[in-house]
């Protein structure tokens, strides 16, 4: 008898077949692309900003080196690469949903940024790269979304340098109670709201919160990257363990 563990998986709190996952997932970045920049500030009071130079700096990222921006999405965090590899350096943006990479292009045009920047549509699982080949990777709020997060995993360690590191920002477990309450009551209640006025897509909004809770916790997802190959696994909370930056090294 076929093992169902194996088959299924996690769409916000919905039980549903792996290669559904990926389909479904694409439907929400569709559908929110266009607004994507703007949900995001006006749901994180603007704070994702933070949360992203703080990635930034805990980078190591200097002129010349390779960046591999993957779950890029919009590329705030390309943006900011791109700007600090300079001429000689390399920031690839790579997202498996074209909306959100037109999204990104489009805005990295407008600010200015071409030359050091190239889109590619990937899945993080397969990634189209050579073996140890970027000095850094990032994947923002991208994680929580992949259907096999360990295969993910191995593979951006697959593409990283010897001595790289691998930053993974994502939202985590409150390690207050009375921020907890506040805060599910505010995306459980609030986000959806927030999300039927400015996109008319509630639903959307309604996967975040539960992708969130069912997204492993702070001490879960440092095991499953020292799992997948990385070492010296550490992380930092950022307000209140809303979001936490684990950061990994492969040698
Ligand atoms: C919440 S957005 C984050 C965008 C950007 N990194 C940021 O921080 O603003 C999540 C992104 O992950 C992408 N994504 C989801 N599953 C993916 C996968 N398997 N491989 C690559 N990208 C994926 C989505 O298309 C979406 O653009």
């Amino acid at each position: 008898m076929a093992d169902q563990s194996k088959e299924t998986t996690d769409f916000g709190f919905r039980t549903v077949a792996k290669e559904e996952k990926k389909d479904m997932v694409a439907e929400v970045f569709h559908s929110v692309a266009a607004k994507y920049d703007l949900m995001n500030d006006l749901m994180s009071f603007g704070i994702h900003r933070i949360w992203k130079r703080f990635t930034i700096e805990a980078s190591g990222v200097r002129r010349g080196h390779k960046v591999l921006d993957l779950a890029g999405g919009t590329g705030d965090l390309a943006a900011k690469f791109s700007r600090i590899v300079g001429e000689k350096g390399q920031v690839v943006l790579a997202d498996i949903n074209d909306s959100m990479l037109k999204v990104g292009r489009e805005k990295l045009r407008d600010i200015g940024i071409v030359g050091n920047v190239s889109y590619v549509q990937a899945n993080a699982e397969e990634l189209p790269f050579p073996d140890n080949y970027f000095d850094c990777i990032t994947i923002a709020f991208g994680l929580r979304n992949v259907t096999d997060k360990e295969k993910a995993l191995r593979s951006m360690c697959r593409v990283l340098k010897p001595g790289g590191r691998l930053l993974v920002l994502e939202f985590s477990k409150p390690v207050l109670a009375p921020l907890s309450k506040i805060y599910d009551a505010y995306s459980f209640h609030v986000l959806p709201r927030i999300g039927q006025m400015v996109v008319k897509d509630a639903d959307s909004y309604r996967y975040l919160t539960e992708s969130i809770r069912m997204h492993p916790d702070q001490e879960t997802l440092k095991g499953i990257m020292e799992e997948a190959g990385f070492d010296q696994v550490s992380y930092s909370n950022m307000t209140g363990g809303v979001v936490a930056l684990h950061k990994g090294f492969k040698f």
